[in-house]
C-alpha cells in the first residue's frame, strides 16, 4: 500500500546539509498498523510528511497505492491526497469552528453538498464515538476528544490509508490507549491501512503489526513487531526485555537468554527442564508479554547441574531461541 525505495532527504540551512532521510526502504503491506519507531530528531516527521508530499525527497521514490505519488502534481497530487489522511500531535483543529464543522471542512474542499455533508458528518461522530459533541467547539474537549474529532476529519474523504504522526504524544497514558484501540478498531473494521510514527515502544506493542526503526535518517531493524521483539538480539526486544548487566555466573553455572513466542508459550519449559534434566533454574529477570495475538517470552536465567548441554541442546530443538553467555 505505501513503499519507500532508497529516500533521501535532505534540508539545506545557509550552506549547511542536514541529512534527515538517508536511504530509507521499506513497504507497507494493505490493511496492516505500521509504526516507525525513533527517537526525536530521527527523520520520522519528515518519512511522513514524504507519504503525501509535504515534503518532496531529494531523491528516490514513494508509492501510495500502486501509484509513485513522487510523479504527481497539481490536480492528479490534489485527488491522490483526498485518499490520504493525516492525524496530528497537537489535533490541528480549527478553534472557531465546532465539532461538526471540523469534520465537515474536508468535505466542503471535495465540493460535498451541505445536505451529503451532514449525514457523513453524522455518521463520523459516531464512528469516533464522539456522540452528542457536534456543536461544541475544540476548547471545551479533552484531548482525547478532540483526537477524535482529528481522527474523523482525517477519514472524511474516505482514505485508503491514515498517517499518524505522534498521534498520541500529548496524552495521557489512559487516553493514549483509548485512542489507540480507536485506531486498531478502524483498521479492522474498515480495511484500513495505518503507518503510525511514534517515540513510545509501548504504541508500537500495543498496536502495530509491523516496525521500522528509524535513527539518524536510517531504517536500522524492519520486521514483524512480535518476530523482532521474539529475537533477543533484536533493538526492539532489548527495548521491551531490559537486561540486568553484570550478574556473573555461580561456579559451575550457566548464564542463558532464552526466548520465545507463539506456540512455545504454551509450554511450561521451566518444569520439563527442571524434571527431565534435573537442573536447577535461577530466573534473574525477564517477562512475557502479549504482542498483538501473540504471546512473546523472554527469560534470563542461570542455570545449575550435570546435564545443562543436554537441557540447552533440548531448548533449540523445541525451537526456543537460547544465547548462552
Ligand atoms: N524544514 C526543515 N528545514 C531544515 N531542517 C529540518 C526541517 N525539518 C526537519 N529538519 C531536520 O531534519 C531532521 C529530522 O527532523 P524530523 O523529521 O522532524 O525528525 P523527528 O520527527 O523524528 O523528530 C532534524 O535534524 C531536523 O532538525
Ligand atoms: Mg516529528
Amino acid at each position: 500500500m505505501i513503499t519507500f525505495t532508497d529516500v533521501r532527504k535532505v534540508y539545506y540551512q545557509g550552506n549547511q546539509e542536514i541529512v534527515a532521510l538517508d536511504g530509507v526502504s521499506f513497504e507497507v503491506k494493505p490493511g496492516e498498523i505500521f509504526g516507525v519507531l525513533g527517537q526525536s530528531g530521527a527523520g520520522k516527521s519528515t518519512l511522513i510528511r514524504c507519504v503525501n508530499q509535504l515534503e518532496k525527497p531529494t531523491s528516490g521514490y514513494v508509492t501510495v497505492d500502486g501509484q509513485e505519488i513522487t510523479k504527481l502534481s497539481g490536480i492528479k497530487l490534489r485527488q491522490s491526497r483526498q485518499r490520504i489522511g493525516m492525524i496530528f500531535q497537537h489535533f490541528n483543529l480549527l478553534s472557531c469552528r465546532t465539532v461538526a464543522e471540523n469534520i465537515a471542512f474536508p468535505l466542503e474542499v471535495i465540493g460535498y453538498s451541505k445536505l451529503k455533508q451532514r449525514a457523513k458528518v453524522e455518521e463520523l461522530i459516531s464512528l469516533v464515538g464522539l456522540a452528542g459533541k457536534a456543536n461544541a467547539y475544540p476548547a471545551k474537549l479533552s484531548g482525547g476528544q478532540k483526537q477524535r474529532v482529528g481522527i474523523a476529519r482525517a477519514l472524511a474523504g474516505e482514505p485508503k490509508v491514515l498517517l499518524s504522526d505522534e498521534a498520541t504524544s500529548a496524552l495521557d497514558p489512559q487516553t493514549t490507549r483509548s485512542i489507540l484501540e480507536l485506531l486498531r478498531d478502524l483498521n479492522k473494521r474498515m480495511g484500513l491501512t495505518i503507518l503510525l510514527i511514534t517515540h513510545e515502544m509501548g504504541v508500537v506493542k500495543q498496536i502495530c503489526d509491523s516496525v521500522a526503526v528509524l535513527n539518524a535518517g536510517k531504517v536500522v531493524e524492519q520486521g514483524r513487531v512480535s518476530d523482532l521483539i521474539a529475537k533477543p538480539e533484536s533493538l526492539l526486544a532489548q527495548e521491551v526485555f531490559p537486561r540486568r548487566n553484570g550478574h556473573l555466573a555461580r561456579p559451575g553455572a550457566v548464564l542463558a537468554t532464552i526466548a520465545f513466542a507463539g506456540e512455545q508459550a504454551k509450554q511450561p519449559i521451566f518444569a520439563t527442564l527442571a524434571r527431565r534434566f534435573d537442573v536447577d533454574i535461577n530466573i534473574l529477570s525477564g517477562s512475557v508479554e502479549t504482542v498483538g495475538d501473540r504471546r512473546v517470552g523472554q527469560f534470563h536465567i542461570e542455570l545449575e547441574g550435570a546435564k545443562i548441554t543436554q537441557a540447552l541442546k533440548y531448548l533449540h530443538e523445541s525451537e526456543f531461541e537460547v544465547e548462552v553467555h
